[in-house]
């Protein structure tokens, strides 16, 4: 009765029709009790125990009020400090309920209806999402399969046009863990120059690199928006800090605005245990972090390529190997049948048609869950 009466009643507003849960959330939902996650887009590592405790004293010690809807003075400060090419003052950074709002702020604050946004294909799906909640029209460029998902700068400079108003980058990207080499970032600079055309750039994996730590955008391009975090890099998806920094002060200023009203500001217990995100001892756990997930790529490659005889892409960055399946059949019919044994992984589809064929696995997993997991595919897939 109450479904059918919501479904009589509220006709969508224009932004919101065709914004749909990702295939992700609908695949999780299904999975069976006791299942191997290799579809986690999360650490799977603790959050730093000395994080946990300054929580922990900041709420029993401390009245937590709202704070600025910015964040807190310090927080920026320490953020604005992370990219010192860019002499950020702070007003040019805004704490985000993590870089999730940020990235929704940052095309609300610049996308009017009809306008055109660059995303990669394949991509973290809800930027195809964010685009059509503020109107615009995602047009994709491809990051080629048969290249390994490298990037390929005709292929993004074929699909700019006069209404083209953004370009999206992730690096690490999330789902192929390459990163954007420095040679890429300039070309897409040299690209963009004098065209007026924003570039968002996703870092929320930055910190998580296996090769040369990866460069940002924003040191070759002036109209670069950075999209980060603490997510990743900490182990702290479900404290939701993230950021937007920019120089580009009004997106700053107009994101804000849409933050306020949106979520007033970040919580306030996060983000004071969040200002021992930058000290040593952070950085041990961001460097400790990087080690093991390396190491779990590597096993994992070897792992499938030994036990399956399949090949997973060489991660550069995030904790992501897209494997290749193509020869097996579609990807969404051989996901569903590892979802029946118990194993979760994401079809390539999920993230755009250029990875169908491919399965995105995580190895955000112990090794010996990974193995039990490979296990259990090598059932479905022998
Ligand atoms: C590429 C990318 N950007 C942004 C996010 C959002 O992360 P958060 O809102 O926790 O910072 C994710 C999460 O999976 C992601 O993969």
């Amino acid at each position: 009765m109450n479904a059918a009466k919501e479904k009589m009643q509220l006709k969508l507003p224009k932004r919101l029709q065709g914004v749909q849960p990702t295939l992700i959330r609908r695949i999780f939902e299904r999975a069976l009790p006791d299942s191997i996650n290799f579809g986690l887009g999360e650490p799977d590592l603790p959050t730093p125990r000395f994080i946990r405790e300054e929580a922990a004293r900041v709420t029993l010690e401390e009245q937590n009020g709202y704070t600025n809807h910015a964040g807190l003075p310090a927080l920026r400060e320490k953020i604005a400090a992370s990219y010192p090419h860019l002499d950020l003052q702070p007003n040019q950074v805004c704490v985000t309920v993590g870089s999730q709002e940020a990235m929704t702020a940052a095309f609300l604050a610049i996308v009017d209806a009809g306008d055109e946004v660059l995303i990669p294909n394949p991509s973290f799906p809800a930027y195809e999402n964010c685009v059509k909640i503020s109107e615009g029209v995602p047009v994709f460029y491809r990051l080629p399969a048969d290249k390994d998902f490298a990037f390929d700068i005709e292929e993004f400079k074929s699909k700019i046009t006069p209404k083209t108003k953004a370009a999206v980058v992730i690096s690490p990207s999330n789902p192929t863990g390459k990163i954007f080499t420095e040679n890429d970032l300039r070309q897409i600079a040299e690209v963009l120059k004098d065209t007026g055309i924003y570039l968002i750039s996703d870092e929320i994996y930055s910190d998580l690199y296996f090769t040369e730590k990866p460069h940002s955008a924003s040191e070759f391009y002036e109209q670069t928006i950075i999209v980060s975090g603490l997510s990743k890099s900490l182990s702290m998806t479900g404290w939701r800090v993230g950021w937007l920094a920019s120089t580009q002060t009004d997106v700053v200023k107009a994101a804000l605005t849409l933050h306020g009203f949106l979520t007033v500001c970040t919580s306030t217990i996060s983000q004071k245990a969040s200002l021992l995100g930058w000290t040593d001892e952070a950085e041990r756990a961001k460097a400790e972090a990087r080690e093991i997930y390396k190491n779990r790529g590597e096993f994992l490659i070897k792992l499938l390529q030994n036990e399956l005889g399949l090949r997973g892409t060489q991660p550069e960055g995030a904790f992501y190997t897209m494997l290749d399946v193509r020869a097996l059949g579609d990807d969404l019919e051989i996901a569903e049948q590892l979802l029946q044994n118990r194993v979760i992984t994401v079809p390539g589809i999920a993230f755009g048609d250029e990875a169908k064929g491919f399965l995105r696995v995580s190895f955000c997993n112990t090794e010996e869950r990974m193995a039990e997991g490979v296990r259990r595919m090598k059932e479905v897939l022998k």
